[in-house]
């Protein structure tokens, strides 16, 4: 964390080839073009590299952002055309993704043709997922303007698009070749949306990093007046504590990226029973869903209450929800019947062994969970 205080910070994500760097900066657009480069640089499709398409959202085109993304590349000598969807989750659909499509056959791409997705998550998964298949490939850039797409969906390289019924069905693994994080872009983001990408900071502390959790109880205040140090702190961290996971288990095949899903094994269920867009939105439904999993690890013996009751302050301190009260127990559970880490039948929930270190497990049985749900359902539960 120390190394985080001064300036900006270059997190590396190391994947062989494909690795890549996120930059985490306050402002420090003039150094993107030489970024940009270099990176580009790095790969046969993007040494070639003549035309961009920057993908973004009615929201974000009328930020700055967009408009730096094109001017770094211009100076690049790269071609621009912007694309500009509607915001918001309906957009992160095979429909959108196929007037992509459209566009970059009306744009003669190639194979050397880079996306741009400058936005929140949507834009992020959307680009991503255009990326990953015109062509069999393209090189894509990640300019993330989200807490939450800065601290989590922007790294790794999951990119994907909903069904209508079936949220990030569709999707692949396609690592970008850059991402540049301007903690600056946070001060036009609506509050709630900044506290969605704190659930997911939170998360970092409570699976892989203690003394990081303790950063964040001592930093509230300054995080939530959205102070840059602070900002540019807790956004390196989490991108350099996912690198790590990813770096190690790229395509989630050993348990350890699933580790990134405490809190979301429930808090999908919640998102998907309250419905999506609704009363929950997903930083929300994964802080209650951190919680109540939290509560679960402590009628396994995991933890102890004080455990749980200190997760609860730091994430009420950020405004964000943590009680099931209310819920409706019954589609909560058939939910979680349905979640990918499930296996042989099994419910498998990643849960707290003390902080900074969880687990994969299917320790818990459909009955315990029943129980779980319905106490912390009931209308008088804290
Ligand atoms: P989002 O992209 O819908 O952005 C939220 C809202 O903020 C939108 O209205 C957007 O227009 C607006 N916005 C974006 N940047 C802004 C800014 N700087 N100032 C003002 N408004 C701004 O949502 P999100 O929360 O960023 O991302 C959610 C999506 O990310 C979901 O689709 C989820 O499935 C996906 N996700 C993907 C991964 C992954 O690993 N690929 C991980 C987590 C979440
Ligand atoms: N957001 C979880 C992952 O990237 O694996």
């Amino acid at each position: 964390m120390q190394r985080f205080d001064e300036g900006p910070a270059t997190v590396p994500v190391r994947l062989g080839d494909r690795s890549y760097d996120v930059e985490v900066a306050d402002g420090g657009w003039d150094r993107l073009p030489g970024r940009l480069r270099a990176a580009l640089d790095r790969s046969w499709a993007g040494r070639g590299c003549r035309k961009a398409l920057i993908l973004t959202d009615d929201h974000v085109a009328a930020l700055p952002y967009p408009g730096l993304v094109r001017d770094a590349l211009e100076t690049l000598g790269i071609e621009t055309v912007q694309t500009v969807v509607p915001h918001g989750e309906a957009s992160k659909g095979l429909a959108t993704a196929a007037s992509l499509y459209d566009r970059l056959v009306a744009l003669a791409a190639d194979r050397h043709t880079l996306v741009a997705a400058v936005g929140g998550g949507v834009i992020g998964d959307l680009g991503g997922f255009v990326a990953a298949t015109f062509a069999r490939g393209l090189p894509l850039f990640m300019v993330p303007t989200t807490l939450l797409a800065q601290v989590d969906s922007s790294v790794g390289g999951k990119v994907g698009v909903n069904l209508p019924k079936v949220k990030n069905l569709v999707g692949a693994f396609h690592q970008p070749i850059a991402v540049w994080v301007d903690v600056a872009t946070l001060n036009d983001l609506p509050d709630r949306e900044l506290r969605c990408g704190l659930a997911e900071v939170v998360k970092y502390g409570v699976i892989l990093d203690a003394p990081f959790f303790e950063t964040l109880e001592d930093d509230v205040d300054a995080i939530l007046a959205k102070r840059p140090a602070s900002l540019r702190r807790i956004v390196a961290r989490s991108c350099e504590l996912k690198a790590t996971v990813v770096s190690e288990d790229e395509r989630e095949e050993t348990g350890l990226r699933a580790m990134l899903n405490f809190g979301h094994t429930i808090g999908h269920a919640v998102e998907a029973t309250a419905g999506y867009g609704g009363a929950f939105q997903h930083g929300e439904a994964v802080a209650v869903g951190m919680v109540a999993e939290s509560r679960l690890a402590e009628r396994l013996g995991w933890v102890d209450a004080a455990f749980t009751n200190r997760l609860v302050r730091l994430l009420e301190r950020f405004g964000l929800p943590t009680s099931l009260r209310g819920l409706a127990p019954r589609p909560l559970l058939e939910s979680m019947g349905r979640d990918k880490k499930n296996k042989g039948g099994r419910i498998r929930l990643v849960l707290p062994r003390r902080l900074g270190s969880v687990e994969l497990t299917d320790a818990a049985g459909v009955d315990d969970l029943r129980a779980l749900l319905e106490d912390l359902c009931r209308p008088d539960a804290p």
